[in-house]
């Protein structure tokens, strides 16, 4: 029996920042966000720079408190609404259900790539050498020099950096994944073996919701665009 039922389902979210730092003035950035990211399609948030696209993101992982609305993630049988989870229930929704690959690596100092790229493996519970295994041939399909898999990533280029989290963010399989920017440094023959990736990905039914300047790369992916811009609400400084 196929589910129909979206992996993710945003209705109605605001969100506003409160300048803290110049008189708690409030800057109102999205209004009425609602989409939907079906399992096994690429949804990717467009819009101008600044429009929210990242904020969107951020939201639906659970980095940026939301301030009205509904984020509902499938996990597993049951749905958690991120906009009113707890940090421990967020915690565990990533754990299970959402990987997230960021712009830029941000790794801890001291350990190899490849435990890098193992490690979410390993936190779920695989053994250490499966998982280590299983990061080398993710590390070799994106040409990742075996020389530098036993070396910190904090010395690689920008291009080997994002290679390394793209690998992580792909060692482990989550009905959704967020994908930002992920081909931004990468030359065109890697970026044609991460489209493949996300492409296998959607066949084996994960929803992906991505942010991808890359027209190209956007026109390989998605299967829906949703244009930020159109949640713009009046762009007006209110003081509190
Ligand atoms: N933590 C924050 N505090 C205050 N304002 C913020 C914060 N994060 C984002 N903003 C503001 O919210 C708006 C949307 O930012 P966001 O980073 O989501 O845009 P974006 O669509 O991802 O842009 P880009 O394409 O340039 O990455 C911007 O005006 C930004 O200044
Ligand atoms: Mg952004």
């Amino acid at each position: 029996m196929t589910d129909l039922t979206p992996v993710l389902s945003v209705e109605g979210v605001a969100k506003t920042f409160t300048l803290h730092l110049q008189g708690s003035q409030v800057l109102p950035v999205l209004q009425g966000v609602t989409f939907d990211v079906p399992r096994g399609a690429c949804v990717v948030l467009g819009g101008d720079s600044g429009a929210g696209k990242s904020t969107i993101m951020k939201m639906v992982f659970g980095s940026y408190q939301v301030e009205r609305g509904r984020i509902a993630l499938a996990a597993g049988d049951r749905t958690v609404d991120i906009a009113i989870a707890s940090p421990r229930e967020v915690l565990a929704a990533r754990r299970d259900a959402m990987g997230y690959v960021s712009q830029f690596l941000s790794a801890v100092p001291r350990v190899a790539a490849i435990d890098v790229v193992a490690e979410p493996l390993v936190e779920r519970g695989s053994d250490r050498a499966v998982a280590r295994e299983r990061a080398g041939e993710l590390l070799e399909r994106l040409s990742i020099p075996e020389r530098l898999w036993e070396l910190p990533p904090a010395t690689f280029s920008g291009g080997e950096q994002q290679r390394v989290n793209i690998a992580r963010g792909f060692a482990t399989e989550r009905p959704l994944m967020l994908l930002d920017e992920p081909t931004a440094s990468l030359d065109a023959r890697n970026r044609a073996v991460v489209v493949e990736m996300i492409r296998e990905r959607l066949r084996a039914g994960t929803g992906i919701l991505a942010i991808c300047h890359d027209a190209e790369v956007r026109d390989a992916v998605a299967d829906r665009i949703v244009d930020v811009s159109a949640f713009a609400p009046e762009r007006q400084m209110v003081p509190a």
